[in-house]
């Protein structure tokens, strides 16, 4: 179980101001917070955190946890990472390493290595700039436009046109088989299958660190400084390694998340120059696909901080293309879409350094809505004289249309596209309806309820041992087993009861029973006390007579169909006791 200083950050960590830091939390009651849960796809909020109980839990996909295990997941670190992770947000100060396993500890190593590898490649590449070799890459980066300052605020650096020097720097930190899994250098495989000596992966390019959330770089991207064939491709990027992988990893995140969060809103750029122009500009909330295609992990990365985008995007097919896929996983997630084209085919960099950002924030301000904007490119890519490039139209529209999560906004785009196509709108409205049915069989499950008494007992069983509310529950519970038999929640008050000194929430095995325990600690107003389980023991004790009087007036009735004249005196008399026990108060 968890060390005396996991102990010691929890109590002085805030969960709901660490989890807020990942994505938008609402007060939802007395001490729950509820947002999107970052750990499945879902488009209303059934992810809760509660704020003295100090756990997550969410009623969609059953994870649940405390702020360690949290962070495990959303960082995908270990346990002790995630001890170090928070202790660090909270200041506190770090006792040597500790680590249950071995595995563990060299995964940790490693990537603590990989992480201290990028940190000093990335200040080995910004003093690369400043030197004499980076003159070409300082003059270029001037004619873009930026400003030293500027160019210190995203660490942009060049890495010199040399095999050696990058490994010579970082020979001395790590062996051979580390600088190769950091993604940093480039090999060649032997003629024996063995990957041969290592090499700088990038040269003779400006280096754009590409960071994680919290702001650690974990990868690069690296421009050429001239175009042509033996320049290679105009940008290169790090592989996938233990530390990145392209896919889950939005540029600039870790720069505009707090104003994504704050705003709730976002702009998706393609590249990261215009990523870095656009922030520069004074929109902050502003971030990267990196040429990529954008995929449903980023698009959950973004769901916990934004819930309306502007996709801004090239204006030539590519972008096109990319922005119509990125418009379908964004709308499918309940995004409020809006799409920007800006003028003259200018990229978002381009734009603002030729009008300036003023004008690209009043051109921001037009974005279309995204049915507009379809709408739009399916009346260019078949002008709808004929009704063939009609139904074409139609078809292209169509999944977009269906996709929509809401009824109304669904609608209102089927009516445009009819009206804008020259499409009876009856028929659009007929292929919607096949859509709907679909729909409705896919409705959330629904979470069995329980009664006061039972949320009171579970309150007082998730209390610290110490608690007077528990010892009473537990006490309680020990002596009238009988009282739980058959009901939904016994399982889980005997895992709380007899869970040592486990977190509560880590205590119950199934999902199920965690979201039973979460719904009853949610809904909890002020601290249960001894007395509230006392009145619950004493609800549950009136329950279970009821429930035994029922069967065993069931059961006279059976004996007295059977002629079974013993059983039915003795099984009355028993049920006469009960009547009496049942009328005290
Ligand atoms: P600049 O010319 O530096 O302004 O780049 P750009 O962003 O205008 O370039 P472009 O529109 O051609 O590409 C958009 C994005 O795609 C870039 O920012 C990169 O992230 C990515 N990209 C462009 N060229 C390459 C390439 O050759 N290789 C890779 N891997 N990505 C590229
Ligand atoms: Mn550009």
């Amino acid at each position: 179980m968890a060390s005396d200083f996991a102990q010691l950050v929890k109590q002085q960590a805030d969960i709901v101001k660490i989890i807020g830091d990942y994505m938008r939390l609402k007060k939802a009651g007395a001490q729950n917070f509820s947002g999107l849960c970052p750990f499945h796809k879902e488009k209303s909020p059934s992810f809760s955190v509660h704020a003295t109980r100090q756990f997550f839990h969410c009623f969609g996909c059953g994870v649940s946890g405390d702020v360690f295990s949290f962070i495990q997941k959303i960082e995908n670190v270990s346990f002790p990472e995630s001890v170090r992770f928070v202790a660090q947000k909270c200041g506190i100060p770090l006792p040597k390493r500790e680590f249950s396993s071995e595995e563990e500890a060299q995964e940790g190593r490693q990537r603590a290595k990989l992480l201290e590898l990028h940190e000093l490649a990335t200040a080995w590449f910004e003093e690369q700039l400043r030197s004499p070799e980076g003159a070409l890459a300082r003059e270029y980066l001037s004619g873009r436009g930026l400003k030293p300052d500027e160019i210190k605020q995203f660490r942009i650096g060049y890495a010199p046109d040399s095999f050696h020097a990058l490994r010579e720097r970082l020979q001395s930190l790590a062996d051979e088989d580390t600088l190769r899994l950091s993604g940093l250098f480039s090999f060649k495989a032997q003629e024996d299958g063995k990957p041969g000596p290592i090499y700088s992966r990038f040269r003779k390019r400006v280096t754009f660190p590409i960071a994680n959330e919290s702001g650690r770089v974990i990868a690069f991207t690296a421009r050429a400084l001239e175009a042509g064939e033996k320049a290679g491709p105009k940008y290169l990027n790090s592989p996938e390694t233990p530390l990145y992988s392209k896919g889950n990893i939005l540029f600039n995140l870790d720069k505009a998340r707090q104003a994504i969060r704050e705003t709730s809103f976002a702009v998706l750029v393609e590249g990261q120059m215009d990523c870095i122009s656009v922030f520069l500009a004074g929109v902050k909330n502003v971030i990267a696909t990196s040429g990529t295609a954008f995929t449903e992990a980023q698009v959950r990365l973004l769901s916990r901080y934004a819930t309306r985008i502007i996709i801004n995007f090239d204006p030539d097919t590519a972008g096109a293309n990319a922005a119509e896929k990125s418009i379908a996983l964004l709308t499918e997630e309940g995004f409020e879409v809006r799409v920007v084209t800006l003028e003259g085919g200018l990229d978002p960099d381009r734009y603002i350094r030729e009008h300036g950002a003023q004008e690209y924030m009043t051109a921001l301000r037009a974005a279309k809505r995204h049915s507009d904007y379809l709408i739009e490119r399916a009346r260019q890519l078949f002008p709808p004289s004929t009704a063939d490039a009609k139904v074409k139209a139609l078809n292209f529209l169509l999944p977009h249309i269906k996709r929509m999560p809401n009824r109304i906004t669904r609608d209102e785009f089927a009516t445009d596209a009819a009206q804008k196509l020259g499409i009876d709108s009856a028929l659009v409205r007929e292929e919607l309806k096949q859509a709907a049915a679909k729909r409705r069989d896919s409705l959330a499950h629904a979470v069995p309820t329980l009664s006061e008494a039972e949320k009171d007992l579970l309150r007082a069983l998730a209390a610290p041992v110490s608690d007077q509310a528990c010892k009473a529950a537990m006490a309680g519970f020990d002596s009238n087993e009988s009282y739980f038999e058959g009901l939904t929640v016994a399982p889980i008050l005997k895992q709380l009861r007899h869970r040592g000194d486990a977190d509560p929430m880590e205590a119950i095995e199934d999902p199920a029973g965690r979201s039973l325990l979460a719904q009853a600690l949610n809904g909890e107003i002020e601290p249960v006390s001894a007395e509230h389980v006392t009145a619950a023991l004493e609800t549950l004790r009136r329950r279970y007579l009821e429930r035994r009087r029922r069967e065993l007036r069931a059961a006279v009735s059976e004996a007295e169909r059977n002629g079974d004249t013993t059983s039915v005196i003795k099984l009355t008399a028993e049920k006469l006791a009960l009547d009496r026990e049942l009328r005290e108060p």
